[in-house]
């Protein structure tokens, strides 16, 4: 049976990132038209694979809608936003911006041009520092620091807007920690400055960063780091694909998180990453960072039973390896300059 009957229209802010980018792919590859909305402020024109770009703005209320008005979405898919919990911390007001603001533009413009249905990228952290883990998409919602809170004022704009207007349906998926990269090398992480633990760990192994810190070893879990759970990009990307399905199919509004169900700590991911790599690059401890909540494990049996989502990379090594192909190829390209 084919999974994705209708070729249909669909917008994605945000498209030039690293998870957006891999999405517009697969979006592509599984026949729908795509359309790309991107400021380029951190994402880049050429991991644009499938459909045009628009060069744009979610303040610039004007282009927007002349983008939606022409290209008649039927859904849209926002991904373009700021993630870096650290920075969040230390600017604010950049993520209220950013993530709720524009959020709440682009909801606007949805509700002008008559667009009903919207797939949301959120995150781990509107949960904060969770009492149970797994955690569950019911649990308490507290974020610890700007970034989750400005996430989570937009679910908010989601849950009223859908509630009050039943012409409006949404999916948000709240992602757990996205690493690796497209497995055929097409795609992946490419940001100047990256901050994940992920590509800092790879980018250390090729000798542009001169070590890795690990922020915090005095953690209450079993090695003193904190422990996050990995899932790796291209699965992600199949969640955005079933869960478009999903509102296209009629179903109502949900949320969902998007992880494995298990954590590796810092510690794991370092010593993955240099057997992965063969480098065995200099690591040295740090004070904790601000923000990061000790443990983050992904409930995932809602997204595995009601979207039916069959993940195919759920390996560390698999998402390291797929990470470092993308590295070496990188320094292929660029060399050894950022
Ligand atoms: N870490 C280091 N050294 C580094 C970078 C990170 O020790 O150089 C540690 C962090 O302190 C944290 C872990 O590695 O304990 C993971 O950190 P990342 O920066 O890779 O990812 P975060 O957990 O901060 O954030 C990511 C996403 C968020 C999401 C969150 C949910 O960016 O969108 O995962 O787990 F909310």
């Amino acid at each position: 049976m084919n999974k994705f009957p209708l070729p249909t229209r669909v917008v994605v802010t945000g498209g030039a990132g690293y998870i957006g980018s891999h999405v517009v792919l697969a979006l592509g590859e599984a026949g729908y038209d795509v359309l790309t909305y991107d400021n380029l402020s951190t994402g880049n024109q050429d991991a644009v694979l499938s459909g045009d770009l628009v060069v744009g703005d979610l303040a610039d209320k004007e282009l927007l809608a002349k983008t939606l008005a022409e290209f008649k979405p039927e859904a849209v898919m926002h991904f373009a936003a700021s993630i870096e919990v650290g920075e969040s911390v230390s600017d604010p007001l950049k993520y209220y911006r950013n993530n709720s603001v524009n959020a709440l533009n682009l909801l606007e413009a949805l509700g002008s041009a008559g667009i009903g249905q919207m797939i949301f990228s959120s995150t781990a952290a509107v949960y904060g520092n969770p009492t149970q883990l797994p955690v569950t998409e019911d649990a308490s919602l507290q974020p610890i620091n700007p970034y989750g809170a400005s996430k989570l004022m937009t679910e908010r704009f989601l849950a009223d807007l859908a509630q009050a207007n039943s012409g409006f349906r949404y999916v948000s998926l709240r992602y757990f920690n996205v690493a690796g990269a497209d497995p055929e090398s097409r795609l992946g992480q490419d940001y100047t400055n990256p901050t994940h633990l992920i590509t800092r760990a790879l980018k250390t192994a090729l000798g542009i960063f001169p070590e890795l810190q690990v922020f915090g070893t005095d953690y209450p879990t079993q090695d003193g780091t904190c422990i996050r759970d990995y899932i790796h990009v291209t699965d992600l990307a199949q969640a955005h694909l079933d869960a478009l399905r999903y509102l296209f199919a009629g179903h109502s509004s949900q949320i969902f998180n998007c992880g494995y169900g298990h954590g590796f700590s810092v510690r794991d991911v370092v010593a993955m990453a240099k057997e992965v790599t063969g480098i065995d690059f200099p690591v040295i401890e740090t004070d904790r960072r601000e923000g990061d909540p000790a443990e983050l494990i992904a409930g995932c049996e809602k997204i595995r039973n009601e979207l039916d989502w069959k993940p195919s990379f759920d390996d560390l090594e698999v998402i390291l390896r797929t990470a470092w192909q993308w590295e070496e190829k990188l320094v292929a390209s660029n060399g050894v300059n950022k």
